[in-house]
């Protein structure tokens, strides 16, 4: 099953269950929000989570586009990725968890066609905040479902205030041999689908207060399912990667893990380069230009002569068009190449300061100021440098 078909599967699902689809909003959350982009499928819904009744009603469904720099240094493992899809569907104040759970159950299984038996579920097992989920335990348990109970595991927020809740998340079973053990215990078990009974408000004191509303907001990762549909080991076997694969290994020998971030990383800035990020030394720009240094530091340990401007047209379009962005690719590429020369250049420079007597061996923090004051040159470029030689 390719992506889109996944996405157009679970949207009908739900569509046929009373949901409206709502248009996913860009990773640049609106003006006057703190955070540099959005990471969840409910981010740009929190008003309506918090009450305020949302014109297309009590039940919607979306895809989102997400970006995740926490998860940043896990990129290159098999599940993990910068920029990613999720789909997502709210309650907002309209049914219980009970019935997410039973719609998520019925659209993996017979939706989608996965064995129930590869199935595991955990859910919130009670801690001093808020008793144990009864409700979803009992409803996993009537479909047969192996549940295992967690604490903050099965908590989930979007920050350190606003709404939280318990949740209860569904994990797939992605070893070769039969099912065993529990998702705590045993990685192969990988998680799906969160549920989250969104019920709660964390204030900046700490404490929790009930939301106006009991509402549920569920996420699922589209490239980790399609993947795993596609009969792929890691996310970077789903279709939304061949144009990359078709490319990259050939124009630049990595290993796995190297060729995954690089692939990564650069699907992600094309992303943001394409929802109008510029490379800068704060903010949104500077996690885009982070993501690129990452990227060309790899490339360059091998290879100094290796350059983005030879990456082919193919994926950076491919990219765009999937995330519906009306950016040229020809200016993304340029965006791309800049980064590069700017780079290459502070490097240079920081290579000849750096080889001077005074910072042979290790250096101090008033030297890192120094560098940083003086020449310009950022702590973790100093770092990259060091490291190179
Ligand atoms: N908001 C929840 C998550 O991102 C569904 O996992």
């Amino acid at each position: 099953m390719k992506t889109e078909q996944l996405i157009r599967t679970f949207v009908e699902y739900f569509e046929e269950r009373g949901h409206r689809r709502i248009t996913g909003s860009t990773l640049l959350p609106p003006p006057g929000d703190p955070i540099l982009f959005i990471t969840a499928g409910m981010h740009p819904l929190t008003e309506y989570l918090e009450g305020r009744p949302h014109p297309l009603g009590g039940r919607l469904v979306n895809v989102q586009r997400c970006l995740r720099t926490t998860d940043l240094e896990e990129v290159g493992d098999t599940t993990h990725l910068t920029v990613f899809e999720m789909l997502g569907t709210w309650s907002l104040g309209d049914y219980e968890g009970r019935a997410s759970l039973d719609w998520g159950y019925g659209l993996l299984t017979e939706g989608l066609g996965i064995d129930p038996g590869l199935l595991h579920a955990t859910v919130h097992g009670g801690d001093e905040r808020t008793g144990p989920d009864t409700a979803s335990q009992r409803l996993w348990q009537e479909r047969g479902v192996p549940v295992e109970l967690t604490g903050e595991d099965n908590w989930w927020s979007n920050g350190p205030v606003g709404p939280c809740g318990p949740d209860s998340e569904v994990f797939l079973w992605t070893g070769d041999t039969p099912p065993i053990s529990t998702p705590t215990r045993d990685d192969r078990w990988v998680e799906v689908w969160n549920h989250v009974m969104m019920r709660h408000r964390r204030l900046p004191d700490g404490s929790l207060v009930p939301l106006p509303q009991r509402n549920i907001d569920t996420g699922l990762g589209v490239e980790r399912l399609a993947s795993l549909l596609q009969g792929g080991s890691s996310v970077f076997d789903c279709d939304v990667f061949d144009p990359w694969r078709r490319h990259v290994p050939s124009l630049w020998p990595l290993d796995e893990p190297s060729l995954r971030l690089v692939m990564d990383h650069l699907r992600s800035a094309v992303v943001v380069i394409g929802d109008g990020v510029r490379p800068a030394g704060t903010g949104r720009g500077y996690v885009l230009r982070r993501l690129l240094r990452r990227v060309l530091t790899v490339l360059w340990r091998d290879d100094p002569s290796r350059s983005l401007g030879d990456l082919p047209d193919e994926p950076v379009t491919h990219a765009l068009d999937h995330f519906r962005q009306r950016r040229d690719t020809a200016d993304v590429r340029r965006v791309l190449l800049e980064e590069e020369h700017r780079f290459g250049r502070l490097l240079r420079r920081g290579q000849q300061v750096l080889a001077r007597p005074r910072f042979r061996g290790p250096l101090s923090d008033e030297d890192l100021h120094y560098l940083h004051d003086t020449h310009g040159l950022p702590r973790d470029l100093v770092l990259t440098i060091l490291r190179r030689e």
